[in-house]
């Protein structure tokens, strides 16, 4: 960890530790090893997200490449990039047929991750420019690089999903105030199904979705100097919050817990059974979500689902 990035944690775990419930912001599950965790999640069988998603992409890359005629493509939460290769291909070839160059900017928080995908992309695609930047798409500034033509943000995984209400309502309006008038916003975002296949997919049975839930843990320990803090200490609890329409991830102490957090000069303590809340996954209704950006001031063009129906992208213009 970056000094930086250390004290950014330190500043969140001050913030939520002592909460009640405690809580930590999503995005300390992916350091090096949760991304690289996360990455398994999407192949388990029963994490459909990924899956679905893909099939969307596969089918509707052209026409996203084509309607939008985008000179740049910025990624929020990139990860590895995987489902982006669909996009970035018909982008290549849209730009190369229109004459244009592309440049694909991917946004994340997980550094080694961020520069070992653009790296691979930067070869795969020789006909794109690939300009990574390490960022928090939470912090103050959400400003997106400038081009010669419009331009496309693309949110993919569900991840718009993993802020609450209010957050997301911020989050969309400081989008839209970003981009300019003419400028594309690509969103993927899970839908509201079974609560069993729901609850599965954050429970796997290989216990991939636990291990990467418990990473934070480690983060914790390793980046907060802790003393008495051990992942193994901790269970995986993935439920469905039916009033918010969300999956919960928590981890609940086994055990009483007493850490001294060197970092901080300060000592926390949890009683067996308390929960730390890690992750919330909310889950959409089409009607509401096409709302909510309008709300932002972003218009929907089109919104395509997978065959099940399990999973949504919409295209939408500022
Ligand atoms: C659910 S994963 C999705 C990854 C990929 N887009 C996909 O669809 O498979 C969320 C991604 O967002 C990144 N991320 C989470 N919070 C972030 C934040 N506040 N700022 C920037 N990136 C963040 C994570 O590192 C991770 O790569």
């Amino acid at each position: 960890m970056t000094v930086s990035t250390e004290s950014a944690l330190a500043v969140d775990a001050v913030a939520g530790l002592w909460q009640n419930p405690p809580t930590l912001p999503t995005k300390w599950l992916y350091d090096e090893r949760g991304s690289r965790l996360f990455d398994e999640i999407t192949r388990v069988p029963e994490y459909y997200p990924t899956r679905r998603e893909t099939e969307i992409l596969a089918a509707r890359s052209g026409d996203i490449a084509s309607v939008t005629d985008a000179a740049m493509m910025v990624e929020l939460g990139s990860g590895t990039s995987t489902k982006t290769r669909m996009l970035l291909s018909a982008f290549a070839e849209h730009a190369l047929a229109a004459g244009h160059r592309f440049t694909y900017v991917p946004v994340d928080v997980s550094t080694e991750i961020l520069e070992s995908s653009s790296a691979t992309l930067a070869l795969d695609y020789p006909g794109i420019d690939v300009t990574p930047v390490v960022a928090d798409f939470t912090g103050p500034d959400l400003s997106l690089p400038q081009t010669g033509g419009p331009r496309i943000a693309v949110f993919l995984g569900g991840t718009i999903g993993n802020f609450d209400d209010d957050q997301r309502a911020v989050f969309l309006r400081r989008l839209a105030g970003a981009l300019s008038p003419g400028d594309y916003f690509l969103l993927g975002a899970d839908l509201i199904k079974d609560t069993g296949r729901l609850v599965a997919a954050y429970n796997d049975k290989a216990g991939v979705t636990a291990d990467f839930n418990r990473n934070m843990i480690e983060v914790l320990r390793t980046g907060l100097a802790a003393d008495g803090l051990y992942a193994d200490d901790f269970d995986h609890i993935a439920r469905w919050n039916p009033a918010r329409h969300r999956i919960e991830m928590w981890l609940r102490a086994r055990r009483d817990i007493d850490v001294w957090f060197g970092a901080l000069q300060r000592d926390w303590k949890l009683a067996a059974g308390t929960e730390i809340r890690t992750e919330i996954s909310t889950k959409f209704d089409l009607g509401v979500l096409g709302a909510e950006l309008a709300a932002a001031g972003l218009d929907v063009v089109t919104t395509w689902t997978d065959d099940a129906g399990d999973f949504s992208l919409t295209l939408s213009r500022r």
